[in-house]
């Protein structure tokens, strides 16, 4: 009785702060600043002080590879757009890899390779040529390594679409959906990889909609063509992308939310940003994708997810992007979104 009593009391204290608090999220870790701690200090204060277990970086840093290694976090590395062009070739790719990925691989866990960032938002015709070429010589590369647990993926900002309201409606842009989209979808079904987009409410609500953009309770949006009813933009958007891809073929295709995020600070009387608005963004975001509700139209899917940002970077042009991060540079939290750990033990008295 006494024993079984105590081991209750013990079990429940073992699994009570994971049940109750920490949920596993993924950051980009931006780097736009002159004030960052060293990347060794930010692994080791990822791993200790939070349930953050991914992190998407926008270069291939070998010292934050290297800091990475041996933390159980996994990463997601990204190419350089400009470097795209000469990465379509099989030596180049190959070269790419010796020389970013092997020294790592696999003391170091990564995830990912992201191959350019928003492409299709340059407009750039050299870079979107170029990109679905550089994914598959990268892709070679890594087999040709004899690395099968990094999938090569692009991320994409939701400009892709031409239309997103209500989320049935969701297409690409006419031109780029059969050229661009049925090829880029066609590899990532046959290699197992992902599509990643950057879905970022913050750019897409009005004053009628910031309580949907903001997961507060709202009338949300119904969807007449699926009978389906939004309570949140961020299910819309996923929505959106996923009807897009279907239109093409593709709707089994595994999403994954590169950045999304929420500015906690902005310009006087900028409309939406606040630091308020941020923890409700991102707090309800970290507890609906660990909810593993999935959308209306993708039920008990889920979705990797990438908070945009780790970090306040002093040196982005405006203020609100300068104030996307959940950390101060000095790791001191700006709020909170469920990932802190509590660092002392829940002591439980009086067992006897
Ligand atoms: C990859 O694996 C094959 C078969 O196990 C082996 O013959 C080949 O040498 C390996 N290549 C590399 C680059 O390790
Ligand atoms: C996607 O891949 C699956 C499994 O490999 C295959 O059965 C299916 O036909 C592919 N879908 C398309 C549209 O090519
Ligand atoms: C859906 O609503 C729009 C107007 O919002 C209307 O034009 C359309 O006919 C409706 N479609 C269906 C299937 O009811
Ligand atoms: C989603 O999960 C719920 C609960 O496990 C289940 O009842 C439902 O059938 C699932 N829906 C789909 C489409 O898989």
């Amino acid at each position: 009785m006494a024993q079984s009593l105590f081991l209750s009391l013990l079990l429940f204290s073992l699994f009570l702060p994971l049940s109750s608090a920490a949920y596993s999220i993924g950051v980009n870790y931006g780097t736009v600043a002159n004030n960052l701690p060293p990347p060794s200090q930010v692994a080791a204060f990822l791993k200790s002080h939070t349930s953050i277990d991914r992190v998407k970086i926008f270069d291939a840093n070998p010292d934050i590879l290297r800091a990475f290694a041996g933390t159980g976090i996994f990463l997601t590395v990204s190419i350089a757009n400009g470097d795209i062009p000469a990465l379509a070739k099989d030596p180049a790719a190959q070269a790419w890899v010796a020389n970013n990925i092997l020294p790592f691989h696999p003391t170091t866990l990564i995830n990912h390779i992201a191959v350019g960032n928003e492409i299709l938002a340059t407009s750039d015709k050299n870079l979107i040529a170029h990109l679905l070429p550089a994914m598959k010589a990268i892709h070679s590369a890594l087999r040709h390594a004899n690395i099968s647990d990094i999938k090569v993926s692009t991320p994409h900002s939701l400009g892709i679409l031409s239309a997103s309201e209500p989320p049935s409606t969701g297409r690409f842009r006419r031109g780029y959906d059969r050229a661009i989209f049925a090829p880029i979808l066609e590899f990532h079904n046959q290699t197992k990889t992902p599509f990643m987009v950057n879905p970022y409410p913050f750019f897409g609500f009005r004053p009628a909609t910031l309580d949907y953009a903001l997961f507060k309770p709202n009338a949300g949006v119904f969807d007449n063509a699926t009978g389906k009813h939004y309570t949140n933009m961020f299910d819309a958007q996923l929505d959106a992308v996923h009807s897009a891809m279907k239109k093409v073929g593709y709707g089994d295709v595994d999403i994954v939310v590169a950045e999304t995020g929420w500015p906690s600070a902005g310009d006087p009387n900028q409309p939406g940003v606040s630091l308020e608005n941020a923890i409700s963004y991102n707090r309800n975001l970290v507890k609906h994708v660990n909810s593993g509700k999935g959308t209306p139209l993708m039920p008990n899917r889920t979705f990797e997810t990438y908070i945009f940002s780790l970090f306040n970077e002093n040196l982005k042009p405006s203020t609100s992007e300068r104030n996307y991060g959940l950390f101060q540079p000095d790791l001191t939290p700006v709020y909170d979104v469920g990932i802190l750990r509590n660092p002392s033990p829940i002591i439980i008295h009086h067992v006897d």
